[in-house]
């Protein structure tokens, strides 16, 4: 494990700040106020949330400033939130998006 992705309690810096906890798929996981949602899933040890609609490749932090939205994920009901821009806040509850695109001649993508 790497600096960039150990857990804040486990950082020999002893980082100082007040803990807070979200729910990712269901899963506490802890951070620091101040930490983004990538931040905090980076320092639990996840490189990637989301899925490619078309590769169903594994996708996280690319860009880490806005721009590539490759760290969507849904948080607290709301969909496309970019992980690395959100700042987290105790109790957020975070799922990792995946949509496949419809098929051709499905009625989905007839619309
Ligand atoms: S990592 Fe590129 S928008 Fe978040």
């Amino acid at each position: 494990m790497t600096s960039r992705t150990m857990p804040a309690d486990r950082d020999p810096i002893r980082p100082t700040g007040t803990s807070i906890t979200i729910s990712v798929d269901g899963q506490p996981t802890k951070g620091l106020v101040g930490q983004t949602i990538a931040g905090i899933l980076l320092g639990a040890g996840r490189a990637s949330w989301r899925r490619t609609a078309v590769a169903d490749e594994p996708r996280g932090l690319f860009c880490g400033i806005g721009v590539c939205f490759d760290c969507i994920a849904t948080v607290n009901g709301v969909r496309d939130v970019r992980a690395c821009l959100r700042r987290a806040e105790d109790g957020d509850e975070v799922l990792v998006q995946h949509d496949v695109l419809p098929r051709r001649g499905h009625p989905e993508s007839q619309r």
